[in-house]
């Protein structure tokens, strides 16, 4: 397989286009977290992700480090070749740990990162194509979903998924056991899925994380109105909207909103759209949901995969799970 050029459209995404138009229809009024890579988005993630609060990065990083070889030996028992395929890859901070030691120990494999924004994608492959030029990449600009499809007919290489940062906990339970029984569907026996796991903790310290001292996850959720103001031609005023988050132990429920702080209306030009709020409405942004070791076992078992992996950092906060087809 060859490394292909990667061209990414920057024009507006339509999925952006019909999320706005009935998100911001329904009551209570939602938008999804997928919307909230543009440039500024991923720039402001990336500084979430180093900040003291937002744990979940450095749990993750700590537990490919220290089990990097562990996790190559379940790749490949018998060091055959294989794909290695990232669903909402990011800027790979963590993956570039696992990239950076297969590469050390010159395992034969490719590099197959996907991501709905271009942004975050543009980035990472230029920066994978600096540190590995001869590392087999092959970007894809898509959605989870429509890249699922592709799974199958690629490359005949046994296939290892990579779901990390609880890219996960975004999904609804029904949608959580939808995304696996796919992926289920598209891969063959033997082929691997390594998801990043946030556990359930202590309340305050979630909460924390999304709701940081240096404002940053509230400068995050409120760049979704930015990038619809520049790219739907609409005129939220950002300083009448304020971010909340709330999490619930019972649910182990992360939610993020935008709280108008007046009644108003706002013009979404590209849309012929007039929206109107009343004072104190809400926009859902986010779901982050937090798990149990037991409801990770329930969702293999659910859709059919073994676990076969269970890895934690050293104070038990996230778990990389593998389960086996
Ligand atoms: C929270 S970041 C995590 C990035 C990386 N997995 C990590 O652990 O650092 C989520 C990434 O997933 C991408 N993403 C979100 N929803 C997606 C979807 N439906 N299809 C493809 N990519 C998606 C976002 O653009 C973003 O780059």
């Amino acid at each position: 397989m060859t490394s292909e050029p990667l061209t990414i459209s920057n024009e507006v995404d339509p999925a952006l286009v019909e999320e706005v138009r009935a998100g911001l229809q329904t009551i209570p009024k939602r938008l999804s977290s997928r919307f909230f890579y543009d440039a500024e988005g991923s720039r402001i993630f990336a500084e979430i992700m180093h900040s003291p609060d937002y744990y979940l990065t450095r749990s993750e990083y700590e537990i490919l480090d220290t089990y990097k070889a562990d996790f190559l030996r379940q790749f490949t028992p018998d060091n055959r070749p294989f794909d290695l395929v990232e669903l909402g890859a990011g800027d790979g901070l963590k993956t570039k740990i696992l990239l950076a030691f297969l590469e050390s120990q010159h395992v034969d494999f490719t590099y197959a990162p996907v991501d709905i924004s271009a942004d975050a994608l543009e980035g990472l492959v230029i920066d994978v194509r600096r540190q590995w030029p001869d590392l087999q990449l092959n970007p894809r600009h898509d959605d989870y979903f429509s890249a699922l499809e592709h799974l199958s007919n690629e490359t005949n290489s046994r296939k290892v998924v990579l779901f990390l940062g609880s890219n996960i906990g975004n999904f609804t339970p029904d949608e959580a056991v939808d995304f696996y029984q796919q992926l289920y569907n598209r891969l063959q026996p033997g082929d691997l899925i390594l998801t990043g796991f946030d556990l359930q903790k202590h309340p305050a310290v979630i909460h924390t994380a999304y709701n940081d001292r240096q404002g940053l996850t509230r400068a995050f959720n409120l760049n979704l109105l930015r990038r619809i103001n520049r790219e739907l031609d609409a005129n939220f005023d950002l300083a009448t909207f304020d971010h909340y988050e709330t999490y619930n132990p019972e649910t182990g429920e992360a939610r993020s909103y935008l709280v108008s702080q007046k009644a108003q209306a706002v013009e979404i030009k590209a849309l012929d759209m007039r929206v109107p709020f009343q004072h104190g409405e809400i926009i859902h942004t986010e779901i982050s949901r937090k798990f149990t070791r037991m409801q990770i076992e329930q969702l293999a078992q659910q859709t059919g995969f073994s676990m076969t992996g269970w890895f934690t950092d050293s104070k038990g906060y996230f778990a990389d799970v593998v389960f086996e087809r």
